[in-house]
């Protein structure tokens, strides 16, 4: 099935409110669990990137973990920030270390060569062109910085979408269903972002399907 892009940022009021009170707990823990896995190390002291971090449970679950970590959590919807903002509000020693930055990939602002570490979840699929964030990653990470980017897999058949729309969103609020069937179409195959890490020097990392629906890339940059 050829991909069909859907609009790039989330940057509709009830549409990041819908997706912000989605339960997504069993992939946001898978992320944390393909994180551990990675062996990161303590990370005292490191600071994180989260690109397209929605509103920032990744980020908030990486700082429940890494108490010694800060993190930078990145998105280009001021909608999506500002329930990023709320929910650090509830918890102040994780929002001590969390800082909020409003911009989109391909950044003219972010520090080159940076940070220890970068996260993403379900970014991938909202770029027009995917080099984008792999070209973000090479320029922003420090060298041998661990990567775990996770995103959803582009089923083979619109009958596909519609049977994990039905079992994964069935009684969500009709733009989150909506919103969830425009990502799976958006969404890449594991073959095409082999060719895409391949295409952007980071042919190390490595690309695994990891769930029913999702995929992602783990490794280290070159140092
Ligand atoms: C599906 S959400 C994922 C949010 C979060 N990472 C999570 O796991 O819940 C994708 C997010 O990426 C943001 N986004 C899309 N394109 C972007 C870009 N070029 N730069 C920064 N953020 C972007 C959207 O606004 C949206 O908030």
């Amino acid at each position: 099935m050829k991909r069909r892009l859907e609009p790039e940022l989330m940057d509709e009021t009830e549409q990041a409110r819908a997706y912000a009170a989605a339960d997504f707990d069993a992939s946001n823990s898978l992320f944390m669990d393909l994180l551990r896995g990675l062996n990161p190390g303590p990370l005292e002291g490191a600071r994180a990137l989260d690109l397209g971090c929605g509103p920032a449970d990744i980020s908030i679950r990486f700082l429940r973990a890494y108490p010694h970590a800060c993190c930078d959590a990145l998105d280009g919807s001021r909608p999506m920030l500002d329930l990023a903002q709320a929910a650090l509000a509830a918890l102040p020693g994780v929002a001590a270390r969390c800082r909020l930055i409003e911009d989109q990939i391909p950044s003219e602002t972010l520090p080159e060569r940076h940070y220890d570490l970068i996260l993403s979840n379900s970014l991938l699929h909202h770029l027009p062109d995917p080099q984008v964030l792999w070209h973000t990653l090479r320029q922003v990470g420090k060298p041998g910085a661990p990567v775990l980017v996770m995103d959803l897999i582009r089923p083979a058949s619109a009958g596909w979408v519609e049977a994990l729309v039905s079992t994964y969103v069935q009684n969500e609020p009709e733009v989150l269903q909506a919103d969830f069937r425009n990502s799976l179409f958006a969404a890449f195959e594991p073959a095409e972002v082999v060719e895409q890490l391949a295409l952007a020097g980071l042919a190390q990392l490595e690309v695994g399907v990891v769930s029913d629906r999702h995929l992602a890339v783990l490794g280290r940059l070159a140092t």
